[in-house]
C-alpha cells in the first residue's frame, strides 16, 4: 500500500529541497512528491515518509538526500529547444570572438542535448568560416542530476523521446543510429564535458565564459535566489559574452550589466 504523506512531511521536503537545490516546489504539490518519492521508499526499504524526513536531517542519510534532490528535479529538454539562441551565440558571439578558447556553459543541461547541440551548431559555424583561425570550442555542461548528467556522458539516446525536436536532416547530419538510439557521433563530443554543480553554489570553480546557457531552470528558484545567480554569472563572462535563459524566462532588472539583443524573435543578454 502507498505510504501516506503528511502535511508536516511535506513541509520538512519542501524545506529540504529549497535549502539544498534552490527548488520550490510551490502549494498543492503533494501529489508530485509522493509519485516521485514513493518509489525510493521501496528502494531503500523505508516504510514511510517518517523515515524518509529523518535521513534528509542526518549525516548518515547523505545517499538519500541526494536520490531525493535527483528524483524532485524536473529534466525536461529536447533537441534545438529554442534555436535562435543557437543562431544568436554563432552569429553575434563566436563571429566576434578574437581567438584563443571559445568556452560555453550549459548550466543546467540535463541530459545533454543543450550542451551537444551547442556543439553542432559551432562546429557547422567554424566550418563555415566563422571564429578566429586556430580557435577552439569548450563547452562544459553541469547538472544537480547525477543520473541526467550519466545519461548526458554517454552521448546515446534511446526510446521514443530520443530524437524530439529533430529533423529528419539533422537526424543524419549529427547522429548514427543504432536500432531505436541515436548516438551523437565523436566530432561533436569532442571539446564537452559534464559535471555535478549546483547552481546555489558560488560559480567561480568553473573559470570564465563567452556564452551561459541558464534555459527553463530559474523558474524554480526564488526571486532572490535567481537574482544572485543572475549577478554570479554576469561576473564569470567576459566582456561582450552572451546570456541565454528560457523563453518564458527573462532578466527582470539587471540593464547595467546586460544590453538585449534581438535577433529573429530569439532573446540573448550580452554582458556589457
Ligand atoms: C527543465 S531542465 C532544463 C534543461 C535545459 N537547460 C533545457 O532548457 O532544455 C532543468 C534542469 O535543471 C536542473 N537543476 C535543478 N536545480 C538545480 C540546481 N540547484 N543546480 C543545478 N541544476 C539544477 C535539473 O536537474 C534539470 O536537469
Amino acid at each position: 500500500m502507498a505510504a501516506n504523506l503528511t502535511a508536516d512531511q511535506y513541509q520538512a521536503i519542501h524545506k529540504f529541497l529549497e535549502d539544498k537545490a534552490g527548488i520550490r516546489l510551490g502549494k498543492g504539490k503533494e501529489y508530485l512528491v509522493s509519485s516521485r518519492l514513493g518509489r525510493l521508499l521501496d528502494k531503500d526499504g523505508m516504510s514511510d515518509y517518517g523515515q524518509l524526513v529523518e535521513k534528509l536531517g542526518s549525516f548518515s542519510g547523505r545517499t538519500v538526500q541526494a536520490a531525493v534532490i535527483d528524483a524532485m528535479t524536473t529534466n525536461e529538454t529536447f533537441w534545438f529547444r529554442d534555436p535562435t539562441h543557437f543562431r544568436i551565440l554563432a552569429e553575434e558571439g563566436l563571429a566576434n570572438h578574437q581567438g584563443g578558447v571559445f568556452r560555453v556553459w550549459s548550466a543546467a543541461s540535463s541530459s545533454g542535448q543543450e550542451a551537444y547541440n551547442i556543439s553542432m551548431v559551432l562546429g557547422d559555424a567554424r566550418r563555415s568560416g566563422r571564429g578566429a583561425p586556430g580557435s577552439r570550442v569548450e563547452i562544459v555542461g553541469t547538472d544537480i542530476s547525477p543520473t541526467m548528467l550519466a545519461l548526458a556522458r554517454s552521448a546515446r539516446y534511446c526510446g521514443i523521446s530520443a530524437g524530439r525536436g529533430l529533423n529528419d536532416e539533422q537526424r543524419k547530419r549529427y547522429f548514427k543510429e543504432d536500432g531505436d538510439c541515436l548516438e551523437v557521433l565523436p566530432e561533436f563530443r569532442t571539446g564537452v564535458s559534464f559535471r555535478e554543480f549546483n547552481l546555489t553554489k558560488p560559480i567561480d570553480v568553473l573559470g570564465r565564459f563567452d556564452a551561459i546557457f541558464c534555459r527553463n531552470v530559474l523558474i524554480y528558484f526564488s526571486a532572490d535566489l535567481k537574482r544572485q545567480i543572475i549577478e554570479r554569472m554576469a561576473r564569470a563572462l567576459n566582456p561582450g559574452g552572451f546570456l541565454f535563459l528560457g523563453s518564458t524566462e527573462s532578466l527582470s532588472g539587471h540593464q547595467e550589466l546586460f544590453e538585449m539583443v534581438n535577433v529573429s524573435g530569439g532573446i540573448g543578454y550580452r554582458r556589457r
